[in-house]
């Protein structure tokens, strides 16, 4: 059977930005699958690699060498037009850390849900775009008077449920989580991570986990990869052996979340 997701062989490089001649290898050799409908983690310290790991997956960077697979589909390597057929094959979506930049600052709450469905084919009309806003907020557990605000008028938690009503907009089958809780208090943080776990659920969402925060993708991971400057170093596929881990780094980010 074809993986929903595979990665193979990626890496990664970019123009040191103090001397052009020189690149800074960010990726090694990294290769995993991601089932349909699983949550799927990887974790590392700060500069590992997640996020170009997370933007290459979505398709917004060409990897220097590898390729990735969806549903075996192999038809995305080696292509000029990378982004856009990657984009148009399987819908995809991103939640990021950062909900504030996320979101044009100018825009009442209802604009920043629209935007997504404006682009959606066939064309909604303005009625049927409605609906939809009211249906995602809905999903994303926010009253519909929010709907002529502002961002500033809104906490971080109830406006990272605005960017995952935004992400799920498209009705994508993926999506990639990149630090999407880490920003919030804790308390907030496992609200958020319920609304994703009953998303995931009902709406028959993968997802990609990326954090520094082991907890919060155990919380949500079936599975999960140790990333350590740019190359896998350990995995885990069954939660209940995670303190069996073998590598030190892997230990040491265990630990710092059992000390706390
Ligand atoms: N566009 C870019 N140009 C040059 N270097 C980059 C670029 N993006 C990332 N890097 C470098 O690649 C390395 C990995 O960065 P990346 O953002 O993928 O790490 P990360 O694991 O997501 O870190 P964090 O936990 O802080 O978000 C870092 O050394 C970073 O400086
Ligand atoms: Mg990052």
């Amino acid at each position: 059977m074809e993986h929903f997701i595979k990665v193979e062989n990626i890496y990664h490089r970019f123009r040191q930005q103090e001397n052009h001649n020189q690149w800074q290898q960010v990726l090694h050799d990294v290769s995993f699958h991601i089932n349909q409908g699983e949550c799927f983690g990887i974790v590392g310290e700060s500069g590992s690699g997640k996020s170009t790991l997370g933007r290459i997956l979505l398709g917004l960077i060409k990897p220097w060498k590898g390729r990735i697979l969806f549903n075996g589909d192999q038809q995305y390597t080696k292509t000029r037009f990378w982004q856009r057929q990657l984009l148009s094959t399987i819908p995809v979506s991103a939640v990021f850390q950062d909900y504030t930049s996320s979101a044009n600052p100018t825009f009442t709450i209802e604009q920043i849900i629209d935007e997504p469905l404006r682009g959606i084919i066939p064309r909604l009309s303005r009625q049927q775009r409605r609906q939809e806003i009211m249906q995602l907020l809905d999903y994303v557990g926010l009253s519909l008077s929010l709907l002529e605000h502002y961002p500033y008028q809104l906490s971080g938690g109830q406006m990272q449920r605005i960017c995952i009503a935004r992400a799920i907009a498209n009705k994508p089958q993926f999506i990639l989580l990149d630090e999407a809780v880490s920003a919030l208090d804790v308390s907030v943080q496992v609200q958020l991570l319920d609304l994703l776990k009953n998303l995931q659920k009902e709406l028959n969402l993968t997802y990609l986990f990326i954090s520094h925060d082991l907890t919060a993708i155990t919380y949500l991971c079936q599975r999960l990869l140790f990333l350590k400057s740019g190359k896998l170093i350990e995995s885990v596929n069954d939660l209940t052996q995670l303190s069996q881990v073998t590598q030190s780094y892997s230990k040491r980010i265990l630990n710092a979340v059992l000390e706390f």
